[in-house]
C-alpha cells in the first residue's frame, strides 16, 4: 500500500492552513523536470470508471490534493479506490451504494459535478450538490443540467441538491451548447455512453483532456468518437467493462514550467511534456523572444539570451481549447511583467481570474484592471520580494513564478491551494536550482 497521507503530511491538521512557501529569488533555473498526469483529465477518468462495476487502473496519475479528494468522495458513495504505488489509482465501482454527492465533497473541490453524469446513466438516479462558485468567480452547472435533462433526465433542484432521476435508461438526443463548456462536455459524454441510442455534442469542448477521456470510454468499450473538432458522437451501450490507461501529461503544469525558465532567464526541459497541447503558449513565447524547441515528449526552452535581448511586449487573450488556456493566463501575466512595452490581457472565460494581479502588484508589477475582464501590464518592471496570499490554484503558482524572478525573499501564504493541481512543486522547483521551502507561518 503506498503512503496514502495527505501530501502536507509533514505539517499538523492545524497547520495546513498556515503553510508557507518561502522563496528567496533572482536564481536562474537550470535542469531537467517531469511533467506530471493532468489534473483535470485524472478526475474525469476516476469519475468515468464509476460507469462499470468491475476494476479501473490508472497509471500516471498526479500525487496531488484534489485526486486525494476525490478519491474519498468516491470512497463515501461505496466505491473501492485503491492507491497501491505512487501515481497508481485503481478505481471500482461495483458496491456504489449512496447516490448522493454531498454538500462537503462540492465544497471541497467543484469538480466533483462531475459524478453527475455517470452515477444518474449508470443508476438512474443522483442527489448531488450545486457546487456554486469559488474564487475564480460565480461557476454555474446550468448548461449540465440542461444536458442531462437532453437526454431524458428528470431534475428538481431543492435546497442546495440537484434531485436528478432517469425514468428507465437516459435516451440519447441532440446536447447542443450555447457555449463552450469543458465539464458539461464531458458529463453529458459520460452520460451518452450507457443510454439507450445515438448522441450528438455541439459544439464540444476541444480539450485534450477530454479527448484522453475518449480513449478510455474506448478501452472500456463504449462507442464514443469526435467527430468534427467540436462534435462528440456517442452510440450507447448496454455495459461498459473495467481497463487501464495512462492519465495525459498537464499541459497547464508544463506551462507553468516554461514560464519560469523564461522569467528566470534559465534554460529548462520537461520530460513526458505534452507536445502540441499548449501550441498558443509556444506562440506567446516566440513572440516575446524567448526560444523553445520541442521534441516527441521534450521541450527545451532556453532564454538565457534575455539577459543581453529583454522580452517583447504581447496582448493575449484567453480562449477555449486550441486558444490560450485561461489556466495558463495568470502565468502569462508573470511573464509580461518582464516584457518591454504595454501588454493587454483580456479573459474571456472567468469573471474575477484577474482579481490576483492586485498581489502581483505588491511585488512591483505595473498592472492596471480597468474591469473584471482587462488589464494592461507595463514592463519590463523589476519584481522584488513581499508577502502575498495565494486565492486559487493557478495564481498561486504564478506567484511562485513572480517569487523566482524576483529579488530578495516572497513569503505567500495559502500554499495549500497549489497542492490542489500540481504534484511536489516545491521539489521540482528546488531540482532545478530554486531557494524555496514549505513551512508553517510562524515556525
Ligand atoms: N459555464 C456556465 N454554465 C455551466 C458551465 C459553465 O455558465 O453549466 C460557464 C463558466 O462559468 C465559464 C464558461 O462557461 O464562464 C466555461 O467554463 P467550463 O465549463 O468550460 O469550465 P469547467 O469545465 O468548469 C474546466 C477546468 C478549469 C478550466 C476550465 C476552462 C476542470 C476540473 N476544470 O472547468 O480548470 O479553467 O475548464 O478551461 O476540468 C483549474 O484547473 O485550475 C481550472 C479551474
Amino acid at each position: 500500500m503506498a503512503d496514502a497521507r495527505p501530501f502536507h503530511w509533514e505539517f499538523k491538521p492545524e497547520e495546513v492552513d498556515r503553510e508557507v512557501f518561502r522563496i528567496e529569488g533572482g536564481r536562474r533555473l537550470e535542469g531537467s523536470v517531469r511533467i506530471s498526469g493532468a489534473k483535470n483529465a485524472a478526475l474525469k477518468l476516476m469519475a468515468a470508471a464509476t460507469l462499470t462495476g468491475e476494476r479501473c487502473r490508472f497509471t500516471n496519475v498526479p500525487e496531488i490534493e484534489d485526486v486525494r479528494v476525490l478519491g474519498e468522495v468516491l470512497r463515501d458513495i461505496g466505491v473501492t479506490v485503491d492507491h497501491p504505488e505512487p501515481n497508481v489509482y485503481e478505481v471500482a465501482g461495483g458496491d456504489a451504494e449512496w447516490l448522493f454527492v454531498p454538500l462537503e465533497a462540492a465544497a471541497k473541490m467543484r469538480a466533483s459535478f462531475i459524478l453527475l453524469g455517470p452515477l444518474l446513466t449508470r443508476f438512474g438516479r443522483v442527489i448531488i450538490s450545486n457546487p456554486g462558485g469559488d474564487r475564480i468567480g460565480r461557476r454555474p452547472v446550468n448548461l449540465h443540467v440542461d444536458a442531462m435533462r437532453a437526454l431524458g433526465a428528470e431534475i428538481e433542484y431543492r435546497n442546495g441538491y440537484y434531485f436528478a432521476k432517469a425514468p428507465g435508461r437516459l435516451r440519447g438526443g441532440r446536447v447542443t451548447f450555447p457555449q463552450i463548456t469543458v465539464m458539461g462536455t464531458e458529463n453529458a459524454m459520460l452520460a451518452a455512453t450507457l443510454a439507450v441510442g445515438h448522441t450528438i455534442i455541439e459544439p464540444a469542448a476541444q480539450e485534450p483532456e477530454i479527448d484522453d477521456l475518449i480513449a478510455f470510454l474506448q478501452e472500456m468499450g463504449a462507442e464514443v468518437e469526435r467527430t468534427a473538432p467540436n462534435r462528440i458522437e456517442v452510440e450507447g451501450r448496454r455495459r461498459l467493462r473495467g481497463a487501464q490507461h495512462a492519465v495525459v501529461s498537464d499541459r497547464i503544469e508544463a506551462g507553468t514550467f516554461v514560464v519560469a525558465a523564461a522569467v528566470t532567464h534559465g534554460r529548462v526541459t520537461l520530460e513526458n511534456a505534452p507536445c502540441g497541447h499548449f501550441d498558443a503558449l509556444m506562440e506567446i513565447m516566440s513572440k516575446v523572444g524567448v526560444s523553445v524547441s520541442s521534441g516527441k515528449d521534450t521541450v527545451e526552452v532556453d532564454a538565457t539570451a534575455a539577459d543581453l535581448h529583454p522580452f517583447k511586449s504581447c496582448d493575449i487573450e484567453t480562449q477555449p481549447y486550441p486558444g490560450l488556456a485561461t489556466d495558463l493566463q495568470p502565468a502569462t501575466c508573470v511573464l509580461l511583467t518582464q516584457a518591454a512595452g504595454v501588454s493587454h490581457v483580456t479573459e474571456t472565460i472567468f469573471e474575477d481570474r484577474l482579481e490576483w494581479l492586485s498581489e502581483l502588484r505588491r511585488m512591483g508589477a505595473q498592472v492596471e484592471i480597468p474591469d473584471q475582464r482587462h488589464a494592461t501590464i507595463h514592463g519590463p518592471t523589476p519584481l522584488h520580494g513581499a508577502e502575498v496570499e495565494i486565492g486559487d490554484l493557478r495564481a498561486g503558482a504564478s506567484l511562485i513564478l513572480a517569487a523566482l524572478a524576483a529579488e530578495g525573499v516572497t513569503t505567500i501564504r495559502g500554499a495549500h491551494h497549489v497542492h490542489r493541481g500540481y504534484e511536489k512543486i516545491d521539489k521540482k522547483f528546488l531540482e532545478l536550482g530554486a531557494r524555496i521551502e514549505r513551512t508553517a507561518e510562524g515556525k
